[in-house]
C-alpha cells in the first residue's frame, strides 16, 4: 500500500486541467461557464455530460456519473486511487511525496524508482541507437521489410542493441547507475550487456512505464528468436499485456479487446488503425492479464496463429477469461497467417481483411464445438466430445443452433439429438438419463454419485478422496475418475489435462445433479465405499482354505472394521 501525502493529492488536483483531461475521452464544447460533451460512461447521442473547469467536477445527467479528476482517471483508466493520482501527477508534472510509512519502505520505493528510470533511459538509448548507428542499418531495413513504419516504431519505442559487449553498461555507469542496478533491471549478463545484436521491444506496463524488454534476433542472428527480460522485482511477464498502454483507450471505448500473440501483431494492427489490440506474448492469458482486461471491457476477441501451439495456449486463456465473466469470441484468420500479416490487407478502415475476420468472429461455444467435430475420431467419439460441451453450456439460441448443426454433421437420430444437451452419462445406452440411473448397478451409481458430490463439496471431497485407494472402487476406470477428481480439486491438473478430463467430470456432475444432494449424503457414500472395500477383502481372505496366522489376524481386523462401519452407517 502506497500512501501518497494529502498535500500531494491536493497539488495534483490543483494542477489538473479538467477540460484537457476529459477531452482525451470525449469531445467537449464550451457552453456558458461550463463545458459539455457526450458522456464517456454511457452510450448517447445528446451531450449530457458537463464539466466545470473551475470546480473541476464532472456530472452526467444521463447516467449520473460524477466525480473529480481522480475519479475520472480511476474510471477511464481502470486504476485504483493511488494509481490514478500517480497517473495524473505524471501527466501534469507534479512531484509526489509519500507518507513516511517506514524508512525501509521509502528506501525500497526509491530503489524501484531508480530501476524504472534506468529502464526508461535504456529504452531511449536503444531507440536512438536504432536510428543513428551504422551497425543498426540491417535492423532498419528489417523493419522496413516487415512494413513497420518509423511512426509505429517510435510509438512503441523500438530500438536496437549493439553487438558491442557493454554499450548499455557504459552508458548507464556514465549516468551514475551501478552494476547492481543494471543486473536488477535485467540488463546485465556476465559482466556485460544482456541484449546484443537484437531488435528491442520495450515491454511497458499499463501506465506506459518500461518494465523490461523483448529482444528479437536479427535474421541469421544467434538464437533464441526472442530473449526476454527474466522475471524479477520489476518485471513479471505474466502481468503485462503488450500494448495495453496504447490500447487502453480503444478497449474502454469499444468495450472489447483484441488479444493476439506477438509484438509485431500488436504493432501492425495499431499501425492499421486497429487500436485495441494487445498481446499475451505467446502464452495463455494469465489471471493478472484477464483481471486487467476485465476492468476495461466485457468482450475479448482472440486472434492467434493457426498453428497448434498458438491454439492450445489460447484455448487455455479463453477458459480463464470466461471463468472471470468475459465474453469470448474467436477470430479465425485465413490460411494460418499471423495477425501482423493480415493487418495490412485491404484498407484497414473497416473493410480490411482483419476487420472482416473480426466481424466474423465466432462465439466461444461455436468455436469449441467446431473443433470437437473436426478433431477426428469415430462418430461416437465426436458425438461424446460435442455432447460434453453442449450439455455443460447454458441453454441459449446459440446452443440450439449448434444442436441442429451437429445433428446434421453427424447424421444423428432424433433420439441422440435430443440427448446432446443432457448430461453425457450413459450416452447411447438406449436409455434416457433417468432410466439409465436404474440401469447402473447400485455400486456404480454409489461410486459415481460419491465422486459427483466430491465435486459439489470440494473441501470435504478432497479430504475424503485422500483416504481412498484403488480397492475402494469396483472398476479401474472409476479409480481413474477418482484420481482425476482429486487432482482437479487440488488444482494439480495442467490446463490441458483439465480440459481432457472434462467429459469425466461432466458425467459425474450429471449423476449428482439427478439426486437431492447434501454433504451428509457424501459422508454416507464414503462409508459405503469403505464398507464395500472391507467386504471385498474379507471375501478374498475367507476364500483361502487354511489361513496363516497373519491372515487370521487380518480376518479378525476386517470383521471388526466391518461391524464398526455398519455401526457408523446405522447411527447416521
Ligand atoms: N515469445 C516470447 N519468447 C519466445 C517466443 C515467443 O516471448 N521465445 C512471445 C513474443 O511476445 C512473440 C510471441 O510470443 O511476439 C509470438 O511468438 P512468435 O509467433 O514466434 O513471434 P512473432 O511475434 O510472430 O515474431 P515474428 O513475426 O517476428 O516472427
Ligand atoms: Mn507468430
Amino acid at each position: 500500500m502506497t500512501l501518497i501525502k494529502h498535500e500531494s493529492v491536493e497539488a495534483v488536483k490543483e494542477a489538473v486541467d479538467m477540460i484537457d483531461l476529459v477531452s482525451g475521452r470525449t469531445q467537449m464544447k464550451r457552453s456558458g461557464g461550463e463545458w459539455r460533451g457526450r458522456c464517456p460512461f454511457h452510450d448517447e447521442r445528446t451531450g449530457s455530460f458537463w464539466v466545470n473547469p473551475l470546480t473541476k467536477v464532472y456530472y452526467c445527467f444521463g447516467c449520473q456519473a460524477k466525480g473529480d479528476a481522480i475519479r475520472f482517471v480511476q474510471e477511464t483508466e481502470a486504476l485504483d486511487f493511488a494509481g490514478a493520482v500517480e497517473w495524473l501527477a505524471d501527466r501534469y508534472a507534479v512531484t509526489l511525496e509519500y507518507e513516511e510509512t517506514s524508512p525501509d519502505a521509502d528506501r525500497r520505493r526509491a530503489e524501484r524508482e531508480r530501476l524504472l528510470k534506468l529502464l526508461d533511459a535504456t529504452a531511449s538509448f536503444y531507440q536512438r541507437f536504432l536510428w543513428d548507428a551504422v551497425e543498426a542499418e540491417a535492423a532498419r531495413s528489417y523493419l522496413e521489410q516487415r512494413g513497420i513504419t518509423r511512426e509505429s516504431a517510435d510509438r512503441f519505442r523500438l530500438g536496437y542493441a549493439s553487438a558491442a559487449p557493454d554499450r548499455v553498461q557504459k552508458a548507464a555507469l556514465a549516468r551514475e547507475f551501478t552494476l547492481g542496478e543494471l543486473s536488477q533491471a535485467g540488463l546485465a549478463a556476465r559482466g556485460g550487456d544482456r541484449f546484443r545484436e537484437r531488435l528491442m521491444f520495450p515491454l511497458t506496463d499499463a501506465r506506459g512505464r518500461v518494465r523490461g524488454f523483448g529482444a528479437r534476433q536479427m535474421p541469421g542472428g544467434r538464437p533464441p528468436k526472442y530473449l526476454n527480460t527474466s522475471d524479477g522485482s520489476i518485471f513479471r511477464k505474466s502481468d503485462i499485456l503488450y500494448g495495453l498502454d496504447h490500447a487502453r483507450r480503444g478497449i474502454a471505448r469499444d468495450g472489447a479487446a483484441i488479444v493476439v500473440e506477438g509484438y509485431t501483431d500488436v504493432i501492425m494492427l495499431h499501425q492499421h488503425g486497429i487500436d485495441r489490440a494487445v498481446a499475451s506474448m505467446g502464452t495463455a492469458l494469465t489471471e493478472g492479464q484477464v483481471t486487467e482486461l476485465r476492468r476495461l471491457c466485457s468482450t475479448v476477441l482472440l486472434a492467434f496463429d493457426a498453428d497448434a501451439a498458438g491454439r492450445e495456449a489460447s484455448l487455455r486463456g479463453m477458459d480463464l477469461a470466461r471463468s472471470k465473466g468475459l465474453n469470448v469470441r474467436i477470430v479465425r484468420l485465413p490460411g494460418g497467417r499471423d495477425p501482423a500479416d493480415v493487418a495490412g490487407d485491404g484498407s484497414g478502415d473497416g473493410s480490411g481483411a482483419f476487420q472482416q475476420a473480426l466481424d466474423a468472429a465466432q462465439p466461444y461455444l461455436t468455436y469449441r464445438v467446431g473443433l470437437a467435430l473436426d478433431d477426428g475420431g469415430t462418430r461416437d467419439e465426436r458425438y461424446d466430445r460435442v455432447r460434453a460441451l453442449l450439455a455443460a453450456a447454458q441453454p441459449s439460441v446459440e446452443r440450439d443452433d449448434l444442436v441442429r448443426t451437429v445433428a446434421d454433421r453427424l447424421e444423428l437420430s432424433d433420439d441422440l439429438t435430443a440427448r446432446l444437451t443432457t448430461g453425457p452419462d450413459a450416452a447411447r445406452s438406449g436409455a434416457s438419463t433417468t432410466v439409465s440411473r436404474v440401469r447402473m448397478s447400485p455400486r456404480e451409481r454409489d461410486e459415481k454419485l460419491f465422486l459427483g458430490l466430491c465435486l459439489e463439496f470440494p473441501k470435504r471431497g478432497l479430504d475424503l478422496l485422500d483416504s481412498l485407494d484403488v480397492a475402494h472402487f469396483a472398476e479401474p476406470s472409476r479409480w481413474h475418475a477418482a484420481t482425476v477428481v482429486r487432482r482437479h480439486l487440488a488444482g494439480e491438473l495442467a490446463p490441458e489435462e483439465d480440459r481432457a478430463s472434462q467429459p469425466i467430470i461432466a458425467e459425474l456432475m450429471a449423476v449428482a445433479s439427478q439426486e437431492a444432494t447434501s454433504e451428509a449424503v457424501l459422508e454416507e457414500l464414503f462409508w459405503k465405499l469403505r464398507l464395500r472395500r472391507t467386504e471385498d477383502e474379507l471375501k478374498t481372505v475367507q476364500q483361502n482354505a487354511d489361513l496363516s496366522l497373519s491372515q487370521q489376524q487380518r480376518l479378525q481386523e476386517l470383521q471388526e472394521l466391518r461391524l464398526s462401519i455398519l455401526e457408523t452407517l446405522r447411527s447416521r
